[in-house]
């Protein structure tokens, strides 16, 4: 970098480009103008999610700190109650990219791929009838791989995926850059923001990728279900 005006230049970049980081045992910092909304899943009169409602938009600053520990007075937000509760928020997620997890489920014209370390127990995978594994299994029927492809897409981790044939590149569709809390749940955060772990090391960008807040996830940074068991509630 050669003048004072590059390094100034390249620090603003870096506060206005969003991105989300995890601070050692600590909230997540977001920088960026990164929008925090609620989005609530809509459920049929079986009560299977088949959709999601996006909420309201929370204000914040272009930067804010979001609490992972789930234990903020001020939840979304962190208030430092992780440093008196001691949270141990380190990272045990495996770091390498989601294609060496997952498992292909190969039908007709369509792939379905599942890393079950990403599920959050959304329930968009099946309903009543059936699933997108068993499903899968009559994808020569367009109507069923159609139906399999709008599940897959409601998966707010991307636990499931699908591509179009085997080897193909994973279908994913255009979804906003944002952060929505779902409802005692996850940060679901969408559109490729970059997540960098509290050990500096990135994670793999993503279109969609569902972080822990309740503090209790085994997988950290990233949810798996844990806050059901934990009883985390947004308070
Ligand atoms: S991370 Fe700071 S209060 Fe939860």
């Amino acid at each position: 970098m050669d003048t004072v005006s590059d390094f100034l230049k390249e620090k603003r970049m870096a506060e206005t480009t969003p991105k989300i980081t995890a601070m050692e045992n600590g909230p997540y910092q977001v920088v960026g103008d990164v929008p925090l909304v609620r989005k609530t899943p809509v459920k049929t009169g079986q009560g299977e999610p088949i959709s999601w409602q996006t909420g309201e938009t929370i204000e914040t600053e272009s930067a804010y700190y979001l609490c992972r520990c789930g234990a903020s007075n001020r939840k979304p937000f962190c208030d430092g109650t992780h440093r008196q509760i001691g949270f141990d928020g380190t990272e045990t997620a495996d770091a390498n990219d989601i294609s060496s997890r997952q498992t292909d489920y190969p039908g007709t014209d369509i792939v379905v791929k599942n890393d079950g370390s990403l599920c959050i127990h959304a329930g968009f995978c099946a309903n009543e009838i059936s699933n997108v594994w068993q499903m899968t299994q009559d994808s020569s029927d367009s109507d069923v791989r159609a139906q399999i492809m709008k599940m897959v897409d409601q998966c707010p981790s991307g636990s499931l995926a699908y591509a179009l044939e085997a080897g193909g590149n994973t279908v994913e569709i255009e979804l906003p850059k944002e952060i929505a809390l779902l409802p005692d749940s996850a940060m679901w955060v969408t559109g490729g923001i970059p997540v960098v772990r509290s050990d500096g090391a990135p994670c793999e960008v993503r279109n969609r990728v569902t972080l822990c807040r309740c503090g209790a996830s085994k997988n950290k940074p990233f949810c798996d279900g844990s806050h059901e068991e934990s009883g985390f509630t947004e308070g």
